[in-house]
């Protein structure tokens, strides 16, 4: 690093809603990464980015400098094209666990380097781990031989990426600055970018359940990051989806994997179904195999197979039944309609306080908790029904989810509005 900064100044030029300079943005990062500008100092810059936002140079800049804080990897090299997903995350939102296999059994090499829950979103990691035997964690010459034989991995993040994000994140979560479209792009487009795929679909999520709950909000995080891809030479398309209610019909760990599996075996429910074939087909188009049709692949069992190949490359046993909660307890519909409301944050809670998720990264999950839905918004009902079963190895967290499920379900005497499961594309 050429130029140095005093921090105070990088500080008052975005205060006062000034414009940073490459060099201030390059050297306040990288001097953050090193402990030499304070984290009082950074909190303070957060909270001006947070106020005054940056321009399109600044966060691209702001990006490339935290994947320049750690190291990169490379997948150019590989005998098929890599591209990758990222969801914002949501309840329910078990994607990546049939589209992995999928877009590798059409051809695509798919390295999905994926992390644990926190809060009422799940964690791929944490839905895989339910598998007897498979680990996520894996060395860098395991994963490229996994992409050789198989196309796909999902695994821990390996190595030291954007090391200056996981800094940074941490602080933002403790100063009121996560909330910041140019702070939340930068922080996920800079792992990503870092993981070296040539290509890259997001699945930015809206509603309840979602991270952005307004979709105007969602389609503006969504053209942030496309921008970020497409600066860095990452080909980025987005797709904005639904998360007003759950995806599929079930949240938690082994009930998650069983839907997917479901899913690879050419069922499983539409909207999953839907989500999935629609990123599948922009990852496609993304590395030039849009003549290959992702449906024939779920349908002919060539996906299963690729499924069941990575699962046993990384230790899993893809026959092995999959842990089931010691205790169960159902809803029932209280009137004869319509399912109106099946709230994702209110399913998501419910699960999470199940013990399908953790409070504090150290906790461990619940491999059988989660909710478990027999109807799902539209359907009518009958009173006495069941609309849910709920799954814990704790029985007295039964109360305490039915006290956040409850009041996110509701039935009515006419059928709500359809709401579509893909709301909008965003392209460069
Ligand atoms: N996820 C991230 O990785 N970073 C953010 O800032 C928000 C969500």
């Amino acid at each position: 690093m050429t130029q140095r900064f005093a921090a105070v100044d990088v500080i008052r030029t975005k205060r006062d809603g000034g414009r940073l300079s490459d060099a201030q943005i390059d050297w306040v990062i990288d001097a953050y990464t090193r402990g030499e500008v304070a984290e009082e100092q950074m909190s303070a810059l957060a909270m001006a980015v947070f106020l005054n936002g940056m321009t399109r140079g600044e966060v691209s800049r702001w990006t490339a400098a935290m994947i320049a804080s750690g190291s990169r990897l490379d997948f150019t090299d590989l005998p098929r094209p890599s591209v990758d997903k990222h969801s914002t995350g949501g309840v329910g939102d078990k994607v990546t666990l049939p589209l992995a296999p999928l877009v590798a059994a059409c051809g695509a090499a798919v390295p999905q380097l994926s992390g644990r829950g926190l809060g009422h979103t799940g964690g791929t990691l944490d839905k895989l781990e339910s598998i007897p035997g498979w680990r996520a964690s894996l060395e860098l010459p395991e994963i490229r031989q996994q992409l050789i034989d198989v196309g796909a991995v999902i695994c821990a993040a390996t190595g030291d990426l954007a090391p200056a994000d996981k800094k940074l994140y941490a602080l933002r979560d403790v100063t009121g600055t996560v909330e910041a479209i140019p702070l939340i792009a930068s922080s996920i487009m800079s792992k990503k970018i870092a993981e070296g795929t040539s290509a890259l679909v997001l699945d930015v999520k809206t509603g309840s359940g979602a991270f952005m709950k307004e979709l105007a909000q969602s389609v503006a995080l969504a053209e942030a990051m496309v921008a970020l891809g497409t600066d860095a030479g990452v080909r980025t398309t987005a797709l904005v989806t639904d998360m007003s209610t759950p995806l599929g019909r079930t949240a938690g760990n082994a009930l998650e994997v069983r839907e997917s599996v479901e899913v690879l075996a050419g069922g499983g429910p539409a909207d999953l179904v839907e989500v999935t074939l629609v990123l599948a087909r922009e990852m496609l188009a993304a590395v030039g195999l849009d003549a290959v049709d992702p449906a024939d692949a779920l349908a002919d069992g060539r996906a299963m197979d690729a499924w069941r190949r990575m699962i046993a490359a990384q230790g899993g046993d893809p026959d092995a039944p999959l842990p089931t909660a010691a205790h169960t307890h159902d809803v029932l519909a209280t009137a004869d309609g319509y399912l109106t409301e099946v709230d994702a944050m209110a399913v998501g809670v419910a699960a999470w306080r199940l013990g399908a998720g953790r409070a504090r990264r150290e906790e461990a999950v619940q491999a059988g908790a989660g909710v478990e839905l027999h109807a799902v918004r539209g359907d009518a009902v009958r009173v006495g029904e069941r609309i849910a079963t709920l799954h814990t190895d704790t029985p007295e967290r039964f109360a305490w989810a039915l006290e956040a499920l409850e009041p996110g379900l509701a039935v009515g005497q006419a059928p709500p509005a359809a709401v579509p499961v893909v709301h909008r594309r965003v392209t460069a």
